[in-house]
């Protein structure tokens, strides 16, 4: 790569802060990658939005920030885009995608009891993309699905220094433990970027010995296969954040942001 390849960057997208939990084990492995962070915040949440939204919004979205930034590789670092959206972010872009799958297989790998359950979004965790992931990955298990849009709103609160109630992470947990068999379940997996940032929270909220699995570190690492060998600016790389809609809400993020090394934030 030349120097000017050098200094393209890999552009993470969600609909909010959520695919900041992809970012910190991706900084870990390349901490010399330059970062853009697109939240797509004028259309959040996706959770409830129907699949023939996400389908036609994510990817016109991805074409004009591909055009703005010129990244290397774009990460869908949202499950709700990337299992309804991926095939046309990848047919319609003419960069490397990687996409964020539900972690079932090694919550499959993990589970004793043979339950699992899977914590989503109400969008993701409909997805038949879903069934085939458990009957490939879990076919021995039973699969537990609950979606919540209160767990995205209560990431981004915290995220935006907000102090959020014990109790409600115990209400969004009892949607899969208060299921038949859900007294069972011993892993769970985040299927949504958002949650393993309040993971301190969700463990506090559910019975111990319960563990949590979510993509991140397996997508940190396939992103760092794929741009092996590849060249990074030569001094500190910068990291921007760019939003869809960018107010008050989104200012309140500054600090989180800078948390992830983030120093900019724009609008798109
Ligand atoms: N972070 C997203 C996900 O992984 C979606 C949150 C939302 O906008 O509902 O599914």
């Amino acid at each position: 790569m030349d120097a000017a390849m050098d200094d393209a960057p890999i552009l993470f997208f969600d609909s909010g802060v959520g695919g900041l939990s992809v970012v910190a084990p991706t900084r870990v492995l390349l901490p010399r990658a330059p970062i853009v962070y697109a939240a797509d915040s004028a259309g959040f949440p996706y959770g409830i939005k129907s699949e023939a939204e996400i389908a036609a919004r994510v990817p016109a979205l991805l074409g004009r920030l591909v055009e703005r930034y010129r990244p290397r590789l774009v990460v869908i670092a949202c499950n709700t885009a990337s299992t309804i959206a991926l095939p046309v972010v990848r047919a319609a872009l003419d960069v490397p995608v990687v996409g964020t799958v539900p972690a079932i297989k090694p919550a499959a790998a993990l589970s004793r009891s043979r339950v699992i359950g899977v914590l989503g979004t109400e969008a993701t965790v409909r997805q038949a993309y879903v069934d085939d992931l458990a009957a490939r990955f879990a076919g021995d298990c039973t699969v537990l699905r609950h979606g919540s849009a209160e767990l995205v709103r209560l990431a981004e609160a915290k995220l935006a220094g907000a102090t959020t109630d014990p109790a409600r992470y115990r209400a969004v947990l009892g949607g899969l433990f208060d299921q038949p068999e859900g007294a069972r379940i011993d892993v769970i997996v985040n299927a949504c970027t958002h949650f393993p940032l309040v993971a301190a929270e969700l463990a506090a909220a559910a019975p111990a010995g319960v563990h949590f699995v979510d993509g991140g570190p397996g997508i940190a690492r396939r992103i760092a296969f794929l741009t092996e060998g590849q060249g990074w600016p030569a001094g500190e790389s910068v990291h921007r954040a760019v939003f869809t809609r960018l107010g008050d809400a989104e200012r309140a993020l500054a600090p989180a942001l800078a948390d992830y090394g983030i120093g900019t934030i724009e609008g798109l």
